[in-house]
């Protein structure tokens, strides 16, 4: 079975040069810009029912219609995307905020993190391409994710990861079977390197990183979810943890694509945000560049997004924010770090990384772009146990154990 002409191929981001659907690309065989699916929007909105749609499994494959997919018969699912968005009434009244939500990928996704959504994708390409090998470069999580989906899909994996990558996240690579590589130097050094090894066709693995055009179309499963859960109107603001950003890039074009097929009447406004020590994204919307130079990095308690130098994608990420009218905001590690015990005092195990969202607020509201009735989304990215000694680091664990009921009846009553 094939999804019947919905997705009709790649534009290139830099050049406009086309690709048919049906090829294995990863850049633009022209020029090596990025590349962008496409798809007919006029028949799109001709025969998805949206309704119908909402029937099916609360999962990225929900809108397979409007993903790179041209077998479905073959995708490779743990269930992931559908995570809950849930309105934070306590973090709001602190902040001021009367209608604040985040949506938790943290909390709800296979692998704990975000990169299920987009990882799914490459699963089920790499079968439909007849790969052997999935593989990538991380920070951790994109790692975790292609190791299980690999697993999944009965195939092997072989990861790439910074030597200081936190061990969570490793430990579950290599639980799930990768062969991991720890690699010493910045992840922007390790991801160049990475590149050219792809690129130099010394290895036939299936690529799952940042090259991979049909992997970027998942995360545009956020805009869709979001609105469906909202029945279809918008949100003012979303805001998202920027690596490289491409959950910006993607989430900001499936709004985008809901409003060329009438589901929607307007767009949000989208916050890219990162941690101050290593924030290209952010310096480059303060200085109203057009581009992001790459710069410096500073050590940082959110290893999962310090990305010193994103490139072509950091300059799409850019233009997605300034044509949203949003921002690009820069939080500090101690901000980081309140905002991550700030969510679990709302239940919410997050890593810093992940946490990220709703250190952006205070900022936003004080330099009254964001207006306090307005409606945000903060997207939380990865789970608390990812990171786990930083959560270790930020909590007393009694060193006594009481013993025999008597014991147990004084401690309940020196608490009560
Ligand atoms: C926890 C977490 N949040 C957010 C991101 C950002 O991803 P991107 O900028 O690629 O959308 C990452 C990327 O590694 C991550 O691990």
């Amino acid at each position: 079975m094939t999804q019947s002409g919905y997705f009709t191929g790649f534009t290139c981001v830099k050049c406009g040069t086309f690709a048919s659907p049906d090829r294995d690309l990863l850049l633009c065989p022209k020029c090596d810009g990025l590349l962008d699916a496409q798809y007919d929007y006029a028949l799109l909105a001709r025969k998805l029912d949206r309704a119908q749609l909402s029937r099916r499994a609360n999962d990225v494959w929900r809108w397979q219609e409007l993903l790179p997919v041209l077998d479905p018969s073959r995708i490779v699912t743990l269930g992931e995307g559908g995570s809950p968005l849930l309105q934070c009434n306590q973090i709001g009244e602190t902040l001021g905020l009367k209608n604040l939500w985040v949506k938790s990928d943290a909390t709800a996704s296979p692998t704990g993190s975000l990169k299920d959504r987009s990882i799914t994708i490459c699963a089920t390409k790499a079968l439909e391409f007849g790969y052997k090998v999935l593989s990538c470069d991380s920070t951790g999580n994109k790692a975790s994710s292609t190791a299980a989906y690999a697993a999944r899909a009965g195939l092997k994996s072989v990861v790439f990861c910074p030597y200081e990558t936190p061990l969570p996240k490793v430990a579950q690579a290599i639980f799930f079977g990768a062969r991991l590589i720890r690699v010493k130097g910045h992840y922007s050094e390790i991801n160049a390197m990475y590149r050219k090894l792809i690129h130099s066709g010394r290895v036939k693995w299936y690529d799952c990183g940042t090259d991979n055009p049909f992997r970027y179309e998942g995360k545009k499963t956020y805009a869709y979810e979001i609105a469906q859960a909202f029945n279809w109107s918008v949100p003012d603001w979303i805001l998202q943890p920027a690596a490289g950003g491409m959950s910006i890039v993607k989430t900001w074009k499936g709004f985008q694509e809901m409003k060329k097929m009438g589901w929607i009447d307007r767009l949000p406004k989208m916050v890219a945000v990162q941690a101050t020590e290593c924030a290209p994204i952010v310096a480059a919307w303060e200085k109203g560049l057009n581009n992001v130079p790459g710069i410096g990095k500073g050590p940082t308690i959110a290893s999962a997004i310090a990305v010193s130098n994103p490139g072509p994608l950091g300059d799409w990420t850019l233009q997605s924010i300034v044509a949203s009218g949003g921002a690009a905001v820069g939080v500090s590690d101690d901000e980081i770090l309140t905002a991550t015990k700030t969510l679990a005092r709302e239940g919410l195990f997050v890593e810093p990384s992940g946490a990220v969202t709703i250190s952006a607020l205070p900022h936003l509201l004080k330099s009254g772009r964001l207006d306090p009735r307005e409606r945000v989304v903060c997207i939380l990215t990865g789970s608390g146990f990812k990171d786990f000694e930083r959560i270790l680091e930020m909590v007393t664990i009694p060193e006594q154990g009481i013993q025999g009921y008597e014991e147990m009846l004084a401690a309940a009553e020196s608490i009560a």
